[in-house]
């Protein structure tokens, strides 16, 4: 999958400027603050219907614009594909070829698309609700399914925090097993696809760890284990826990258990990577994971994702900056950074230098 090329009608600081990608490497460079981070978050928000970078889509429109307009031309195996996203202070209107798109629903996956920030450090660091976004928005791209049952839940599981904190104790146990056949079955659907998401990703990772530290360490990921058997299996497991909490969750007027409070478990060298490991472990890990889950989207789509490297280079010494320079030959992918000669070692690469909201 690729962009083609990418216009930007009042998007964050662009007035107007249209992009013109290569299919291979895209370095995009220039001082700091004018525009590099905006762009790439352009093409993520072209792929994914979000942003990583905001609570609310109207951020993106230009101060002091009505609209913010967004459009690509992207190819897939299946062809060529015109995409365009238009926001405004009411939301966000997507089309594909023209035609509108009802639901973001519809809209993922037509490109998959791979983030690689400094930010994306809290995947390790933080707390576990990072790690859960990483896999939500990651297994969403390719599983309209998975975010079917991410919506439905997160609405059951405010519905049911909400009943938690009535008063009448009665009314309560009453309707709580109502919501929760259904929070269970969603959570059931959500809990398995992430096992299999992670137990498909762990050896990638590892791998490409061991690629960008020579075998030094070895970098383990791992789901939450109570996510075996079948759906239904699942379903009634998680019912029965949350049967026995049914006392917790009224005196702290939230649901204790499910998906959303899972955790991933990512360990270096054996030890648990959230609370020992270094700042650049931190790095190399996150970064391994992120490159894993390029060729997870290869597995699943049969083709290579954009990737986006937002200003990572600086933050890798030199053989790590070599090696992934290499790791990513083939793929489509958007860098950004200050100094383009720095990152290249000679590489083929289409540059582009931004200054102000404009390319240069
Ligand atoms: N909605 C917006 N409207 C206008 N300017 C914006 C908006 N959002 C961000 N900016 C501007 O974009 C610039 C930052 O761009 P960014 O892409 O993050 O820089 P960099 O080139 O360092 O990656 C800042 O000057 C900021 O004020
Ligand atoms: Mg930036």
């Amino acid at each position: 999958m690729r962009i083609k090329n990418l216009t930007l009608t009042n998007f964050r600081n662009y007035e107007k400027e249209t992009f013109a990608f290569d299919g291979g490497l895209n370095v995009l460079f220039g001082k700091n603050a004018q525009g590099k981070t905006n762009c790439a978050e352009a093409v993520f928000f072209l792929c994914t219907g979000t942003s990583l970078r905001i609570k609310r889509d109207a951020q993106l429109i230009r101060r002091g614009a009505e609209e913010a307009r967004l459009s690509a031309l992207a190819e897939s195996r299946y062809g060529e594909l015109s995409l365009e996203a238009v926001i405004t202070e009411r939301g966000k209107q997507l089309f594909v070829n023209g035609s509108k798109v009802a639901k973001t629903v519809d809209w993922i996956g037509n490109v998959n698309s791979v983030f690689f920030s400094p930010g994306e450090l809290r995947l390790i660091q933080d707390g576990p609700d990072e790690r859960r976004r990483f896999l939500d928005i990651s297994i969403s791209q390719t599983s309209k399914t998975y975010y079917t049952a991410l919506l439905r839940y997160r609405k059951i599981l405010e519905q049911r925090n909400v009943l938690l904190k009535e008063r009448d104790v009665s009314v309560v146990l009453e309707t709580l097993p109502v919501w929760d056949e259904q929070l269970c079955r969603y959570g059931a659907i959500i809990g398995k696809a992430r096992k299999e998401y992670v137990d498909r990703l762990a050896p990638h990772a590892r791998e490409a760890h061991a690629f960008l530290t020579d075998g030094e360490e070895e970098l383990f990921v791992g789901a939450e284990r109570k996510y075996e058997g079948s759906e239904e299996e699942i379903a009634a497991s998680l019912y029965r826990e949350m049967q026995e909490r049914y006392e917790r969750d009224m005196r702290l007027g939230f649901t204790t258990i499910g998906p959303h409070r899972d955790d991933l478990d990512i360990l270096i060298g054996g030890m648990d990577a959230k609370q020992f490991a270094s700042q650049g472990q931190t790095r190399t890990a996150a970064l391994s994971i992120k490159l894993a889950e390029v060729e997870i989207f290869k597995e699943l789509s049969g083709e290579p994702p954009v990737l986006i490297l937002d200003d990572v280079m600086s933050e890798l010494d030199l053989p790590r900056r070599k090696k992934l320079v290499r790791k990513v030959e083939g793929l489509q992918t958007i860098l950004t950074c200050t100094h383009a000669e720095r990152v290249l070692y000679g590489k083929e690469c289409r540059k582009i230098q931004i200054r102000g909201g404009r390319i240069v």
